[in-house]
């Protein structure tokens, strides 16, 4: 996790990512399948994070290359040996053609997705595939929604949803006005069991909600959110969150 991760307020510590959010990666196996990565393809990992499932597209054979902009993040994909596009997706994506492109939870985090699938269509060549996963419509609704009571009971400024979680309906249209035809796109709700528990997941994701606040304040907003969100805690003590995918396939024309 992802890209153009970093920009939307918030600085990656890859540590504390691979502590409190490694099951990110670990939970792409299914948009990796939809990849199908062949031997000696050129792949492109759009907002590659710390490299953690680029390596298992190198494994397959393929040629792949990161893109990511957060230094952090880049530099633990380059100590993994991968080559790294250390850059925003807002940015071209230099000359290179590719024969896909593959992101995993990194779109969500764009200020201008349709920008960045601009930026997509032009590196693929004719044919190539976008396979993606992200956060989709209403991913996390509950966690924000506490969030968000607890920052106005507090009467801290409540800001607007850091991320871009589209329905398929909306995405499909930015896809084909990029130059797409989509094959698939699908919301695949996804209940996630958190390792590090709530409080780690506020830790990692939720300081774009509390900017200017001071690690006391911003203790006081995670531990009320947490109160908030009991029925996100099942009956062995483990949280989960109430993510929602966006998966899809699409071709450039
Ligand atoms: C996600 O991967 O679904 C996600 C990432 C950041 C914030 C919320 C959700």
């Amino acid at each position: 996790m992802t890209g153009n991760r970093p920009r939307a307020g918030q600085d990656w510590d890859a540590e504390g990512y691979a502590r409190h959010a490694g099951f990110v990666s670990e939970l792409g196996a299914a948009v990796l399948d939809l990849l199908a990565p062949a031997p000696d393809e050129a792949i492109l990992d759009l907002g590659c994070g710390d490299g953690a499932l680029t390596l298992r597209i190198a494994a397959t054979g393929a040629r792949v290359t990161g893109l990511e902009p957060d230094p952090s993040m880049a530099a633990r994909a380059r100590a993994r040996g991968l080559s790294v596009l250390e850059q925003d997706a807002h940015d071209p994506f230099g000359s290179a053609c590719y024969d896909a492109i593959f992101s995993n939870a990194a779109l969500h985090w764009m200020r201008d997705p349709a920008r960045v699938l601009r930026h997509a269509r032009a590196a693929l060549r004719p044919g190539g595939r976008l396979i993606a996963e992200q956060g989709g419509f209403g991913n996390v609704a509950a966690v924000v929604t506490a969030l968000n009571a607890s920052l106005e009971a507090a009467g801290h400024p409540v800001p607007p949803l850091p991320w871009d979680f589209p329905t398929p309906a909306a995405q499909r249209a930015r896809l084909e006005a990029a130059g797409f035809a989509v094959e698939s796109i699908a919301l695949i709700p996804r209940p996630t069991p958190l390792p590090t528990g709530m409080a780690g997941w506020l830790e990692t994701f939720g300081a774009p909600f509390m900017p200017g606040l001071d690690p006391a304040a911003r203790a006081s907003v995670a531990a009320d959110t947490e109160r908030r969100l009991t029925h996100l805690r099942d009956e062995t003590g483990t949280w989960h969150a109430d993510y929602v995918r966006l998966r899809f396939k699409a071709l450039a024309a």
